[in-house]
């Protein structure tokens, strides 16, 4: 089994995560790869829009087979190293990750990753693994709310970038990080994840899906890739998903 084969490119397209679970339930195998040059609802974390505009960025989403539910919780993660390897490959950027799977330029977004589970049952059958790349578009074209917080690949450097030359690294190095997990664990990921971290080591403050904002040194990631949060008096807290802001 490859990541990224067989391959089906649409000009236009909901969401590739949408597309690639009616491919699913049609049958399609493990390692399937949808790329569409723009959608019309692309779909961020925490229920959020991905901003789409065709012809620009890079839209994509794999097929997976399901694990156990410490593997699957660390998928996002090893595709967002994949893609700050293909960004640090192709473009010399220093790409970095914010937790649990923002892939950042200095301290803008230019990535993003969303793995929606397939269940029967209460059983997971599937993972669909959908990742957006801000690849050539400009600055100019987003919105004024994301004006400050978003970046692109062409932002950086001068000339325009191939998109497919890119996505072929992504594929490459995500079958790199998806083998090596599934041969030898996890610990040479984390260790890996840590090195590449921007938010390990930081004071962050953590906006909880339900309940209030939580603060704290972000100390650590747990087996399962939770975040761990050090507060005053020796505290703890156990992240498992929020949107973090970096304090300093
Ligand atoms: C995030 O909020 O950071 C996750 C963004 C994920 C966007 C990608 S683009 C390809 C795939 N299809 C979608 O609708 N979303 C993901």
């Amino acid at each position: 089994m490859v990541l990224g084969q067989p391959i089906h490119r649409f000009e236009e397209v909901t969401s590739t995560n949408a597309v690639a679970l009616d491919l699913y339930h049609e049958g399609a195998s493990e390692g399937t790869l949808v790329v569409a040059d723009a959608q019309t609802r692309g779909r961020g974390r925490l229920g959020r829009e991905w901003i789409s505009p065709s012809g620009v960025n890079l839209y994509c989403s794999y097929i997976l087979r399901a694990g156990n539910r410490e593997w699957i919780s660390w998928i996002p993660l090893i595709a967002s190293m994949a893609i700050a390897s293909a960004i640090q490959t192709k473009t010399k950027l220093n790409a970095r990750i914010k937790w649990p799977n923002d892939v950042l330029i200095g301290r803008q977004k230019v990535a993003g990753v969303l793995a929606e589970t397939v269940s029967n049952n209460g059983e997971i059958q599937s993972v669909i693994l959908g990742i957006g790349v801000n690849v050539n578009m400009s600055k100019a074209s987003l919105p004024s709310s994301l004006y400050c917080t978003t970046t692109s690949l062409s932002e950086h450097v001068a000339e325009s970038i191939d998109r497919n030359q890119f996505l072929t690294r992504l594929s490459g190095e995500l079958n790199v990080q998806y083998q090596k997990f599934w041969n030898d664990g996890m610990s040479d990921i984390i260790h890996e994840y840590l090195s590449i971290s921007d938010t390990i080591g930081r004071r962050v403050i953590a906006y909880l899906p339900v309940g209030g904002p939580v603060d704290g040194w972000a100390d650590g990631i747990e087996l399962d890739g939770s975040l761990r949060l050090r507060r005053g008096q020796g505290d703890m807290a156990i992240i498992r998903s929020a949107d973090i802001v970096h304090l300093r």
